[in-house]
């Protein structure tokens, strides 16, 4: 008997730790070595809005309320940029040839659990890279021709491209791919946005070399939108 309220107490110690760790897995940071991750939450596939009334009801939105974005509603704007949705490693928005030249980029000042600082998000996984410490966004908004609302919004998401993934098949023409994918992603996050009730706005008017300094890329690596994201006031 005694043995027996013994193992009934190590079972149910070892499932309350394995549901405290899963309970917790969406915002634990990993330290690995150099890197350090940060999981996102799972991608929510359903929603009350209709397709139809996303178009309808999307603007470009400038004025953000002062208040942070969660982590969830975060990850679900990545997701719907770049995330992965089949396990051929197909992604929510078509790439030419499926090359996936886009890398999708957070500057990040007020979101819940997460430091300000700079991440780079990574589909295989749905995770997040820390790149960079610190608020970065009024760098941002002076790279952005000077669009001092860019600075107002809790977190900036940035749209990157690596030409070289679709010109080597497509040679100059997947330059015109490229762009096309952006446009792609971009309406994704838009949508994205209205369905949880957000705002964002594309840019295209900014400094490329100044963008490529805040986010630390190289040199073959090229900006090609910024979408701050808040909530509508
Ligand atoms: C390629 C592109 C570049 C844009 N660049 C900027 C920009 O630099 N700053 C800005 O405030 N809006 C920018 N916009 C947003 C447009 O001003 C906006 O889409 C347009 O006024 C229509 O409004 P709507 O998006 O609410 O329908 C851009 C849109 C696109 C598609």
């Amino acid at each position: 008997m005694k043995e027996m309220v013994s193992l009934l107490l190590v079972i149910s110690i070892g499932f309350a730790m394995l549901t405290y760790s899963r309970g917790n897995s969406q915002e634990s940071a990993k330290n690995t070595g150099t890197t350090k991750t940060i999981d996102l939450s799972p991608p929510v596939e359903k929603s009350d809005l209709s397709v139809e009334e996303a178009f309808s009801r999307r603007r470009s939105i400038r004025n953000f309320e002062n208040v942070p974005l969660s982590l969830a509603e975060i990850s679900q704007l990545l997701w719907s940029a770049q995330g992965i949705t089949d396990n051929r490693g197909f992604r929510t928005a078509p790439s030419a040839g499926a090359l996936y030249p886009l890398e999708i980029y957070v500057v990040a000042d007020k979101i819940e659990g997460l430091s300000a600082g700079v991440y780079k998000y990574l589909p295989s996984k749905h995770e997040l890279e820390l790149i960079s410490d610190g608020n970065k966004l009024a760098q941002l908004a002076d790279a952005a021709l000077m669009q001092a609302w860019v600075e107002n919004s809790p977190a900036v998401i940035v749209i990157t491209a690596v030409y070289e993934r679709t010109t080597i098949k497509y040679g100059k023409r997947g330059i015109r791919y490229v762009h096309i994918e952006v446009g792609c992603a971009a309406q994704n996050i838009y949508l994205q946005s209205v369905s949880l009730n957000l705002g964002t706005t594309f840019i295209g008017a900014f400094d490329d070399q100044q963008v490529k300094n805040v986010l630390n890329i190289p040199d073959n690596e090229n900006p090609l939108a910024i979408m701050p994201i808040g909530k509508y006031k």
